[in-house]
């Protein structure tokens, strides 16, 4: 990138965290290792580390308090195996210590947990049980449930998080390594989150957006075999990669909502990289883009490339004794390319697999377009967006 680009951009940052919630600081040196961990971070943040005042995350969250003075928790190098529930409202970055903060794969904070649910070994409980990390105001708005609509959450619940971030670090849920029941990485509920450089590794449900849940991926890894992006809210993942770890069920699965006004629901994978984790992957044109959890799905594939493990047919139905597809199923694509799409196989499944025109892409086609601010509806719910997250 040209120099006068970089200062352009440098300034524009600037000026976007001085009007924005939080505290404007230098992210690049807060997360540089130094002999004073905390130079460079903002007033106040807290420190997570062996040996330090705050040995696990979580201490370090809830010394917080439910207040909405805006916080930031830097975290030294290790594993931390333990669940991270995030309940405030006020604004809360948690920062991995690095000197690569513009690269995910160099992360060296990984907060581990393993669990899963649904299956004869682990017995059945909420998939809300699971998670790693957990965004939301009250466990009851967590829940995942079942059934078209899922678990209802208790009429003047509280809206959660405001502006929640997450940089460099990995959220790992361990259970097995291959698809054994949902193990939740992290689930976002009626709350705005914000995830950059950061990791999600599981097999089977490991990125759930619940309700009234937005979360903006950029430039992160998100690695899982079945239904591993899957909810009611709203997801945006760009510049980002999907590693496929196998196939099963599809990358994604959506349950929409229906809602007084308009939504748009969703999740949306805009100019990433789908491809299997490792070479070693024997899935040639075995997995899916997505399949409906309900009829009301929407997902959109845009401008991604796709490896050789996508099938030439692209999404495929619930199962062939509940398809699941209607005229409101959005299983759609937009300009993808790369060896995982077949544009003949893709006109032939024309009933499961949508490939916008740029007119119907465009309602969808920028993160104001999509996310929509809590119980009203209102669109252009994007101000906990970090735009410029380059360090
Ligand atoms: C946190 O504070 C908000 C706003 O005052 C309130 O609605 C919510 O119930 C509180 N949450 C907890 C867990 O106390
Ligand atoms: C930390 O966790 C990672 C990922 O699970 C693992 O590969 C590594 O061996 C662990 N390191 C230690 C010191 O336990
Ligand atoms: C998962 O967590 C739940 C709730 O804490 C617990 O009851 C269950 O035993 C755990 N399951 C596994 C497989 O560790
Ligand atoms: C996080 O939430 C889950 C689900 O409610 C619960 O089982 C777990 O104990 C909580 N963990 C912490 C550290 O609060
Ligand atoms: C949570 O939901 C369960 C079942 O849906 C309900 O019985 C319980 O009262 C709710 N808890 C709260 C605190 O709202
Ligand atoms: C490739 O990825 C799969 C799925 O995560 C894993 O089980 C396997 O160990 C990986 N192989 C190599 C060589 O990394
Ligand atoms: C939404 O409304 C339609 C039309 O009434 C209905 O067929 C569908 O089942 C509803 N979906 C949900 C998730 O409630
Ligand atoms: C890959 O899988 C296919 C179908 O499951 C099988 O026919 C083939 O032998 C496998 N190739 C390798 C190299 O394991
Ligand atoms: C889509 O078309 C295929 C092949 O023609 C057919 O097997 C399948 O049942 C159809 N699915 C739906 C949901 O209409
Ligand atoms: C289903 O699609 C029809 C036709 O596009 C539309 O009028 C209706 O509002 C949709 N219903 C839902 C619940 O999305
Ligand atoms: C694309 O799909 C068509 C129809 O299924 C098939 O005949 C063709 O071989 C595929 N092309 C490639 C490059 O895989």
């Amino acid at each position: 990138m040209a120099y006068s680009t970089l200062l352009l951009r440098s300034i524009l940052t600037f000026c976007l965290f001085s009007i924005s919630f939080v505290q404007a600081y230098d992210r690049r040196a807060c997360q540089a290792p130094t002999r004073n961990p905390l130079s460079g971070c903002p007033v106040g943040t807290l420190l997570v580390g062996l040996g330090q005042k705050f040995t696990s995350v979580q201490s370090a969250v809830l010394s917080l308090g439910n207040t909405t003075n805006p916080a930031t928790i830097l975290i030294l190098p290790g594993n931390y195996t333990e669940q991270v529930n995030v309940t405030r409202q006020g604004p809360l970055t948690l920062l991995g210590q690095t000197s690569s903060p513009n690269d995910a794969s160099y992360n060296v904070v990984n907060i581990i947990w393993h669990n899963a649910t649904g299956t004869a070994t682990t017995g059945t409980y909420d998939n809300a049980y699971t998670s790693v990390l957990t965004v939301a105001p009250t466990f009851n708005a967590s829940t995942t449930g079942s059934g078209p609509t899922g678990n209802p959450v208790p009429p003047g619940t509280p809206f959660g998080n405001l502006d929640f971030r997450t940089y460099n670090l990995n959220f790992i849920n361990d259970y097995l390594p291959y698809s054994a029941g949902p193990s939740l990485a992290v689930s976002v509920s009626y709350a705005n989150t914000g995830f950059y450089y950061t990791q999600f590794l599981s097999y089977q449900d490991t990125v759930y957006i619940g309700k009234l849940g937005s979360a903006y991926m950029y430039s992160c890894i998100v690695g899982g075999q079945t239904d591993f992006v899957y909810g009611f809210g709203t997801l945006w993942v760009t510049e980002s990669e999907i590693q496929l770890r196998g196939c099963g069920g599809g990358i994604t699965a959506w349950k929409g909502t229906n809602t007084t006004f308009e939504n748009k629901y969703g999740a949306y994978i805009y100019k990433s990289h789908v491809a299997k984790a490792n070479s070693t992957l024997n899935i040639t044109h075995e997995c899916a883009l997505g399949r409906p959890w309900n009829a009301q799905h929407r997902s959109i594939f845009a401008l991604s490339y796709l490896d050789d493990s996508i099938q030439p047919n692209g999404y495929i139905e619930w199962s062939s004794s509940d398809p699941r597809v209607n005229f409101n199923t959005t299983m759609a694509e937009f300009h993808d390319f790369g060896p995982g799409f077949n544009l003949t196989a893709r006109e032939a499944a024309s009933n499961v697999t949508i490939e916008m025109t740029p007119k119907e892409y465009a309602p969808y086609s920028t993160p104001a377009l999509v996310f929509q601010y809590p119980f009203s509806g209102a669109f252009g719910n994007v101000a906990w967006i970090d735009e410029y997250p380059r360090a």
